[in-house]
């Protein structure tokens, strides 16, 4: 047993960021201003996107880019059932309907076979997520979304970097949105970043995201700029500060070796369970490229004494905090009560929540974590085998 608990997760966040926070800081210039410049052209660069918008939370990024297709009151959004509580709240903040998707069973990414099924006559747009941070199918989507004239905004919470087919995730879509949050692939602790390559979207959500507000308000207060400024509709108040954006460029260059280690150590886990026919490792597409935000592993029931939640349980004695990825919304007691969804409305998220464990995969983690991760494990199913 390991002698020390080991988190779910720790952000690897070092001097370099310190560094940057504290000459921010020194500047004098601590809301939104040349740190987020950088930040987003940066951002824009690494994914060869046209436009990036710097945001506090992959949450307003969500709600801005449902704002420029002009989501509104009555109209249907498409959401996966397996996601967090963000990708479908952000339609009833604009009083539209969060219709809910079922799975992949593989993937666990929403089902391009099921989309067809719920569109109707008031479906608008489909957010599809790149669960644990695997691109969905995006040419499916797409086309499905041509033909019935709907938007996509993609849910890129767990993403960076990642590919569909040699493209980069944030450039594909209408328009994408990216979370920093603090166990996300880089952070600033909160915030959140939404490329698009449209213009019209891109100017509308740079304004909502500041009160609705006709310029850069941050402008206003430069030697250059002027006092006058105009609200042309009623915006929301969520741009990311400088010292969070500080914190996002030096994030960012680390981004690509972040990456490089959790896709050892992902391998790493799938070596170390590939003999155990109790544990199903992840599946990854061929046509792309995994962010490996999240290792989850399914359990077969069926081979076991225990349940999952017991398996949780016993990790936990053993000094291992897993976490759960994700309850679907369907089982939530809002979407339940709201719109009448039962369990086998989604069957295959259903059976899937039953029995998925997210382990720990992050660079701060070292390789001897990894293998405590493993050998525990192992050493559970070994114990509770039938
Ligand atoms: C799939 C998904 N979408 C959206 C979000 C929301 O991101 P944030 O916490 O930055 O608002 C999360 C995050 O935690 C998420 O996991």
């Amino acid at each position: 047993m390991r002698a020390t608990f080991l988190p779910f997760h720790v952000p690897d966040v070092g001097d370099e960021e310190i560094r940057s926070v504290v000459e921010t800081i020194r500047s004098g210039w601590l809301t939104s201003g040349p740190q987020v410049k950088t930040f987003e052209e940066e951002f824009a660069k690494s994914i060869g996107a046209r436009y990036a918008i710097a945001v506090n939370s992959g949450t307003a990024a969500l709600h801005l880019a449902l704002d420029a297709v002009e989501i509104k009151d009555g109209d249907e959004v498409l959401v996966p059932t397996m996601t967090f509580a963000a990708t479908a709240e952000v339609v009833h903040y604009l009083k539209a309907r969060p219709v809910l998707v079922d799975c992949r069973a593989d993937t666990f990414n929403i089902a391009p076979d099921q989309i067809e099924k719920a569109i109707t006559p008031k479906t608008r747009a489909i957010i599809p997520v790149h669960f644990g941070g695997q691109p969905c199918e995006m040419d499916r989507i797409l086309e499905i979304a041509g033909t019935h004239h709907l938007k996509v905004v993609e849910d890129a919470a767990h993403v960076l970097p990642a590919r569909y087919r040699g493209k980069f995730v944030g450039t594909i879509g209408d328009i994408t949105c990216f979370s920093f949050y603090v166990t996300k692939p880089i952070t600033t602790g909160e915030g959140g970043m939404i490329s698009t390559e449209n213009e019209g979207y891109a100017d509308r959500m740079r304004m909502m995201s500041l009160h609705g507000i006709s310029r850069d308000p941050w402008r206003r207060h430069t030697a250059e700029g002027s006092w006058y400024y105009e609200i042309l509709h009623p915006g929301y108040k969520y741009n990311l500060t400088d010292i969070a954006a500080a914190i996002g460029i030096q994030q960012l260059k680390k981004c690509d070796r972040f990456w490089q280690v959790r896709q050892r150590y992902a391998n790493l886990y799938s070596l170390g369970f590939r003999d155990l026919p109790e544990v199903t490792v992840p599946h990854v597409s061929e046509e792309v490229q995994h962010s490996w935000h999240l290792y989850v592993i399914q359990l077969d029931l069926q081979r076991l004494r225990i349940t999952r939640s017991e398996f949780i349980e016993l990790l936990k004695k053993e000094n291992i905090g897993t976490s759960v990825h994700f309850i679907p919304l369907h089982l939530h007691p809002f979407y339940r009560q709201t719109y009448g969804y039962r369990p086998e409305d989604f069957p295959t998220a259903t059976r899937i929540f039953e029995r998925t464990i997210s382990l720990h995969l992050y660079p701060k983690m070292t390789e001897t974590d990894v293998r405590d991760v493993i050998e525990t494990v192992r050493r559970i199913v070994a114990q509770y085998r039938r």
